[in-house]
C-alpha cells in the first residue's frame, strides 16, 4: 500500500456551496472516465497511477456526494455502493466514518484506490512474516484530498479509522472488482483469517444519467 497523492493545499480543496444541489455530474464523468482508461490500461501499476490521477481529482471538490450516501450510523461505519462498472470491472463506494469508528484488520484481493473527500483517516498496515501478522510501518494520517492505493502486490492488508473522534469522515474508495460481492477475509490480531463478504449499506444507488438538467 502507498500514498500517490499528497492532500492539495489551500484553494485546491473546496467545500460545497450551502445548499447548493450536488454536483453529481462530478461522479458521472469519474466513472465513465475510469471505463476509459480501463480500456486503455491493462496493467494494474498503471491502473493505479492513471486511476489514482483521476480520483484525486474527484475529491479535491466535496460538492457532489448526495447526503444519502454521506450518512454516518451510530454503530458502525457505512460503505454506499455509488457506481458500477456493467461489467463489474471496477465499483465505487462512498465509507462514511461516524466519530472514531474503525474497520477490523482486513484484505481487499483486488486492486482498491481510496481517496479522503472529508475529514481525515488514519491507515495502519500489516502483513504476514513467517506466519505471524505484524504491522507494516507506522500509523499514516491520510487527509483531505490525498489518494492511496492497496492491492496484493503493493500490500493488501490494513486497519482504517476515522482520524477524528468529534465529526465524520467520509473517504471514496475504487476497487477492481465489485467489492461487495468479493470473498475476503478479516484477521484477529494473531492472524486467524475469517471469511467475509462485504455487501452494502444501501439499496438504492445514486442517479448519474439524467441529463435533463442543463448542467447535470
Ligand atoms: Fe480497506
Amino acid at each position: 500500500m502507498s500514498q500517490i497523492a499528497e492532500a492539495p493545499v489551500g484553494a485546491s480543496v473546496h467545500d460545497a456551496t450551502p445548499d447548493a444541489a450536488p454536483r453529481i455530474e462530478r461522479l458521472r464523468d469519474f466513472v465513465v472516465s475510469f471505463a476509459e482508461m480501463l480500456d486503455a490500461h491493462s496493467s494494474e501499476a498503471d491502473v493505479l497511477k492513471h486511476g489514482g490521477a483521476l480520483l484525486s481529482k474527484l475529491v479535491a471538490v466535496d460538492d457532489w456526494l448526495p447526503e444519502d450516501f454521506a450518512q454516518p450510523d451510530p454503530e458502525r461505519y457505512r460503505q454506499y455502493l455509488l457506481h458500477t462498472d456493467s461489467r463489474e470491472r471496477f465499483s465505487v463506494v462512498s465509507f462514511v466514518w461516524g466519530p472514531g469508528q474503525s474497520t477490523p484488520i482486513h484484505n481487499h484481493t483486488v486492486w482498491g484506490l481510496i481517496g479522503v473527500l472529508r475529514g481525515a483517516e488514519d491507515g495502519q498496515r500489516f502483513r504476514f512474516d513467517q506466519g505471524n501478522l505484524i504491522e507494516d510501518g507506522h500509523l499514516e494520517r491520510l487527509e483531505r484530498g490525498a489518494v492511496e492505493t492497496v492491492s496484493p502486490t503493493v500490500g493488501d492488508i490494513h486497519r482504517v479509522s476515522n482520524a477524528f473522534s468529534d465529526r465524520t469522515s467520509i473517504s471514496i474508495h475504487v476497487y477492481g472488482a465489485n467489492i461487495g460481492g468479493v470473498s475476503r477475509s478479516v484477521f484477529a490480531p494473531d492472524g486467524t483469517p475469517k471469511t467475509f463478504i462485504s455487501g452494502y449499506s444501501n439499496s438504492r444507488l445514486p442517479n448519474l444519467w439524467d441529463r435533463s438538467i442543463a448542467g447535470r
